[in-house]
């Protein structure tokens, strides 16, 4: 979403764009280096870019590809990390809570530890990629679409740096997700997703509104690295588990996990979780190519109700997940209450999709010391009591 929708398009913000590192898998500097650096000042930044910058702002994309001599990747509206006068992110969130969950873990056959990061910062994992994106991005007003969970960990990261958002999320996102962007301070407009797609009115608004940033809540290299401090914390953390399951939506959760645990140099598997009636990703995964759903799947995981991954997590994801766990609808409810009743945590339906894997495939992890990533607490109380009485 963050492209320049029209290649030959003169800058109109920063002269920054990326381009791919081809030895990214190795984290190692670009041979290109040298090669660059006589035609562009660039910083290598994250592992799978390089940032170039052109040597003038009126010179268009397409000829500063043309003098690289490669494809310019995406354009970068952004601040590098020294210039942002915030915290860093790492700073900020609060570090996931680890809980050995004995009884939980005995009834489904493996040793579990839950990260629940119901307890993070506006109740979900999101916080990390949204003020990492918030405290980065030079533009003062950012505008995004989101079932509910990014839509108010973004409206917090603003409220906290000073920024103003907007935030597209359908009509029916959880009440209680749509009040907290309110209450943070961020704008809302609900849409009706069976007429319009989320997509399509974010594109809408970024042609009247030149000047913000377009937030994608999982496609984006930024949010990428800001869920990799959840990799890194859990890599840190200095317990061996044999693999962390996680929820899959449009992906940035589980790459960011893969990128922070990669970068500490812990090698641990990664599975995903997803929803039988939403599974792109795991079709995806099985033909080796992006599938995506053709409309917004009516999963109860309503976190997960996206299209398809992002193109940047699917780069990561096709070989960085060990598999997808594919869970159906009662697996995940069936969660949310044994999350509860036999670990003491209120967990969303999205957040139980790691849980719900391990009733999915038992024979897979049996035995096996797992972390499942409860991604996020955020669940109307209506809904949640009829989990619950089942
Ligand atoms: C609680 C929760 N868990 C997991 C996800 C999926 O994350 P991603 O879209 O980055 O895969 C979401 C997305 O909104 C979410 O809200």
């Amino acid at each position: 979403m963050n492209d320049e929708s029209n290649p030959d398009s003169e800058f109109r913000g920063a002269n920054e764009f990326q381009i791919r590192n081809p030895k990214a898998e190795r984290n190692e500097r670009p041979a290109l280096c040298s090669d660059l650096e006589l035609r562009a000042s660039f910083e290598f930044r994250h592992s799978d870019f390089v940032i170039v910058q052109s040597p003038s702002r009126r010179l268009s994309k397409s000829r500063f590809s043309a003098v690289l001599n490669r494809p310019l990747a995406r354009t970068i509206r952004g601040v590098t990390p020294e210039a942002s006068p915030h915290p860093p992110v790492g700073e900020v969130v609060r570090p996931t809570t680890l809980i050995e969950a004995q009884r939980l873990g005995r009834r489904l056959g493996v040793a579990l530890t839950i990260a629940s990061e119901t307890f993070q910062h506006t109740g979900s994992f999101k916080f990390r990629a949204a003020y990492h994106l918030a405290s980065q991005v030079r533009q003062r007003h950012i505008i995004t679409a989101s079932s509910g969970n990014f839509g108010q960990a973004l409206a917090r990261a603003c409220e906290l740096v000073h920024k103003s958002c907007l935030v597209v999320m359908p009509s029916t996102s959880a009440r209680i997700k749509v009040d907290a962007v309110r209450e943070f301070g961020g704008e809302v407009e609900l849409i009706e997703v069976t007429q319009t797609t989320r997509t399509a009115r974010v594109r809408e608004l970024a042609a009247l509104h030149g000047d913000a940033y377009i937030a994608s809540p999982y496609d984006d290299p930024l949010v990428i690295e800001g869920n990799a401090t959840l990799g890194t914390e859990l890599a840190d953390a200095g317990q061996s588990f044999d693999c962390i399951i996680a929820p899959v939506g449009g992906g940035g959760l589980t790459s960011g996990l893969i990128r922070g645990l990669r970068a500490s140099g812990c090698p641990v598997q990664v599975y995903g979780a997803e929803p039988e009636l939403a599974n792109d990703a795991a079709r995806s995964l099985r033909s080796g190519s992006l599938l995506a759903n053709e409309t917004e799947p009516p999963t109860i995981a309503d976190g997960v109700r996206t299209l398809s991954l992002g193109q940047h997590n699917w780069a990561i994801l096709r070989d960085g997940l060990e598999g997808i766990i594919e869970v159906s609808e009662e697996q995940i409810k069936e969660s949310v209450r044994l999350l509860f009743t036999l670990a003491n945590l209120k967990v969303e339906p999205t957040g139980a999709l790691g849980v719900a894997a391990l009733l999915a495939a038992p024979k897979l992890f049996y035995g096996h010391t797992v972390c499942c990533i409860a991604s996020g607490g955020n669940v109307d109380p209506e809904l949640f009591r009829n989990i619950l009485v089942g």
